[in-house]
């Protein structure tokens, strides 16, 4: 029996996607609003999938608020208010900060953890606007 769990988490975030060899003109064509030079935020809505079976006692996969810790800790302190081609340590450099790249460097964060709490890792699915998501499966 398998069972799934998601916690949802916000933060806000800043940043620019650019190709820095391309001229201005072709990196407006390709990234539209977000290759503004000056910067822009969205406000990220994530959601985090860990799968598993209820404990027999606890009736819980994980303790929601390790869960809870560990997306603090290791995602929303380091991404929220930041800017993300600057500031965030675990994007790397020169990398586009684009919902389908963090929903994969999100995952490489919190994957280890969560298994050291007895569940699994399932989803990470991250909203950039109310439209747009991205999700990853591990895979
Ligand atoms: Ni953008």
């Amino acid at each position: 029996m398998t069972v799934y769990l998601t916690r949802r988490e916000r933060f806000n975030a800043a940043h620019k996607l650019w190709v820095k060899d391309w001229s201005d003109e072709k990196n407006r064509e390709m990234f539209g609003k977000c290759s503004n030079k000056n910067w822009h935020g969205h406000n990220y809505h994530l959601y985090v999938t860990v799968k598993g079976q209820p404990d027999p006692v606890t009736g819980f996969i994980m303790n929601v608020k390790d869960l809870s810790k560990i997306l603090k800790k290791h995602v929303v302190d380091k991404l929220d208010h930041s800017n993300m081609n600057l500031d965030v340590d675990f994007i790397p450099e020169g990398m586009q900060p684009t919902t389908e790249n963090l929903v994969v460097l999100i995952w490489q964060q919190i994957e280890e953890q969560i298994k050291e709490h007895g569940a699994a890792l399932h989803c990470v699915k991250l909203y950039e606007t109310e439209n747009i998501y991205a999700e990853y499966y591990g895979e």
